[in-house]
This record gives C-alpha cells, structure tokens and sequence, in this order.
C-alpha cells in the first residue's frame, strides 16, 4: 500500500496510511468517545443573534447548516484529504455529484472540456448534458498522451479521466498528462475511484483534483452513496465548497459516518481484494473459453509496467470477453457465465467484499449507445468481474460453471 511511514529523523513521524485511515480526522467532543459520532442534525444553533450574523457571513467559524457543512462530514472529509495527500476535501451525497460539482464549478458555457472516451457510462452521460449548457466536449484515447496534448484550446478548462477506467482497466500516463495540462494552466481531474489512495495517490503523480465514488472501495460493504473532491485548498474552499452549498449536493452525516468506519479497513480490504484479482486473473487468463483478460497486474496487460509504476497492486477490477463468434454469440456467452453464477452477485456496483459480476454492454454502458460503447472498446462479449474477499477457488469454481456450457 502508498503512504506508509515516512520517517524523517527529528522530526514527529508522518502517521502510515492503515494509521491515518482508522485514526485521521478524529476530532473527540467532551464526551470522549472512542467511535466517532454521528452529528444528525440539519442546522445548528446560535448563542445570540450577533453570532448567527457572524456565522453567515464566515467571520466567525463554526457549523451552521448542514448543506453547508457538518461535523461527521467533516472527519470523513478530513481523514480522506489524508489518506489521498490533499490539502482540503469535499464530500458529496454520490460519485456522479462530485464529478457535476467539480465540472460545473471548473466551467462556463462556451468552456471546452478534454475527457478520456474510457470512462464510466454515467460520467459519458453528463457530459452530455453538460453539452446542453454550452460546455463543448472533446473525447480522446485514454492510454495516448500525444492525443490529450493535440485536443487542447484555449478555451479548455479541465482534463478529466479514470484510471484504471471502468471497466476496460486502461491506464493514463497521469506524469504525462499532468506536465501538458500544467504547462497551459488547465486542471487536470482523475477519478481515483477503482484504485482508492490505498494503491494510487493522482496528486502526487500530476493530478490536481482528485474525484472518488466514496459508494465503492471507501465504503467497501456496498451500503451507502457518497462522493468526494480533493484538491488545493484554494479550489475547494474558494470554488467548490460555494457550488455545493449553493446547489445541495452533500454528504450526509449518517453516510459520512458509515464512509469513515469503511474507510477503517481500506488498506486491508484492497491487500486481500487485489491479491485474489490477480489470482482469479491468471486463472481466467488460462480458461481456453476467454479470448483476453485485462487486469494491470497480469504482465498481458497493454500498460502493466505503467500501471505497476503508479499503482502498489493492480486493483480489484477485472474485464475479460468470452471467445468467440458474432456479438450476438458472444452476448450470449457472456450473459451465459452470469446466469450460472451461484456466489458472484450479478450487480453493476463494485468495490464491495461481495465478488460482483456485469456485462457492461447491457449495463453500466447500456445508456451511452452503440457508438460511444464501441469507441471505448466494450463490445457484447465483455464481463467485468469486480473481485470481493472470498475464497479464491471458490469464485473460480462459479465462473467455470458459465464458461463451461458451450
Ligand atoms: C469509476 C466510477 N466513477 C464514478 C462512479 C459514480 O459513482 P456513484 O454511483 O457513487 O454516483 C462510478 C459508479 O459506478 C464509477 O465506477
């Protein structure tokens, strides 16, 4: 896992990330308990009228309303600003609200946006709407550096990519990439959502905002909805935090607490989910029914020494696409290995310690159309596999029932 110790003689040393993850944002009340609370309530209360005023107009600090801010939310945001080295960190009711707030809040109509073709089909999706709004949108290959630099304007306001994306694992140069978008000023966004801080910190390799769907690996047991941005100080709190509490889409306390004991048991959820992604992989990767596996720690994998020079371990997500036939053939097969899953879940979440198994063609994918499917390379006979903590020889016995039938 990144971030462990970082001793430097003399000085108090830096906590370890598994430190951080259990312990960062922790703020007691004078009641001293020991799990964090949470603070549900929707406004706070003032001693006097002066101090309301004071309040409102940021003067004096302190929670005023829960749109605004929140104490539970608060620790959630503050542990992950942590765990991924951000300086400041908003949190959001879902990982699409922090994708909208931070395009919204970067944007304008007659803006220009450069994003990665590969990308979740939701993110595909609001980018269309965005279009409605003025906002001109270019797509380029995730994986080819020299194609973000060419799809430059002057006009171009932000970057944005996933990686490894959903759900082909296609991985960006994010040094490359943050020196381009450095050197014309534009904001480089990567959705750290499949790897989490515990395997990649984007801000530290040239990002400068940071996107997660906290409803994935941070919560970990597939319970709540939440989001989160993180940047620079400045951004957020002179940016992002004004858009959000003016347009509403927060965190809740409840769900901010169930983040923070998620967030608890990351590095050790990511350690065990890794370590059978790359067992299942290599399994699959010798099932003569699967024409190709992607996952970036199988050395086949297109960007596996890059991958494996950003990442400390290849994730928990896997692609692989049956052999063979037309695309109606090989949808069949696919759908074919889900319908005879008896253990895997057959849901589009992932990041859970439940295995998840989707056939993003007629899922996650299902809504942004042929064309746009087609470019981001997921055909009929793809099935993403997001690997939870079971036994290993028991999630391969599942899928070798599917693979099986002819
Ligand atoms: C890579 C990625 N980003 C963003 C999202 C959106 O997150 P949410 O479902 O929390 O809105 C998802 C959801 O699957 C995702 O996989």
């Amino acid at each position: 896992m990144v971030g462990k110790r970082d001793d430097r003689s003399g000085a108090d040393p830096v906590p370890g990330f598994d430190t951080l993850a259990v312990r960062g944002g922790v703020e007691r009340t004078h009641y001293l308990e020991h799990s964090e609370p949470i603070f549900l309530t929707s406004s706070f209360v003032f001693e006097n009228a002066a101090q309301a005023a004071a309040r409102f107009a940021g003067d004096e600090p302190g929670y005023v309303y829960s749109r605004a801010s929140n104490p539970t939310v608060t620790a959630f945001q503050d542990r992950l600003a942590a765990l991924e080295g951000a300086e400041a960190c908003v949190a959001t009711a879902s990982g699409m609200a922090a994708i909208m707030a931070t395009v919204m809040s970067l944007t304008a109509s007659g803006s220009h946006v450069v994003a990665a073709r590969e990308l979740f089909g939701a993110t595909l999706q609001m980018f269309k709407i965005l279009e409605r709004f003025g906002v001109a949108v270019d797509y380029v290959k995730v994986t080819d550096t020299a194609q973000w630099r060419s799809a430059l304007r002057p006009e171009t306001k932000l970057c944005y990519l996933e990686s490894p994306s959903n759900p082909l694992t296609e991985i960006a140069d994010l040094a490359a990439i943050g020196a381009i978008t450095r050197e014309v000023g534009v904001q480089l966004v990567v959705d750290n959502c499949l790897s989490t801080p515990a395997l990649q910190r984007p801000l530290a390799l040239g990002a400068d905002i940071v996107v997660h769907s906290a409803t994935k690996y941070l919560d970990g047991q597939g319970r709540v909805l939440g989001g989160a941005v993180l940047g620079a100080r400045k951004f957020i709190d002179e940016t992002l935090v004004p858009f959000v509490r003016a347009t509403g889409p927060t965190l809740s306390a409840f769900n901010a607490w169930v983040l923070l004991k998620g967030t608890e048991t990351l590095g050790l959820r990511m350690e065990r989910q890794c370590a059978n992604a790359l067992a299942l992989a290599r399994w699959l990767e010798a099932h003569p029914a699967v024409e190709r596996v992607l996952y970036p720690g199988l050395e086949s994998h297109p960007q596996h020494r890059l991958a494996m020079a950003q990442q400390s371990a290849g994730g928990a997500v896997i692609a692989f696409e049956v052999r063979g036939g037309d695309e109606q053939t090989r949808r069949r097969r696919a759908w074919q290995v889900i319908d005879n899953c008896r253990l895997l879940s057959i849901t589009a979440n992932l990041g859970d310690v439940k295995t998840t198994i989707t056939h993003p063609a007629s899922t996650t994918h299902a809504r942004v159309g042929p064309e746009a499917r087609l470019a981001a390379g997921i055909g009929e006979g793809l099935l993403r596999v997001a690997v939870g903590v079971e036994e290993v020889a028991d999630l391969s016995a599942d899928l070798a029932r599917g693979l099986g039938v002819g």
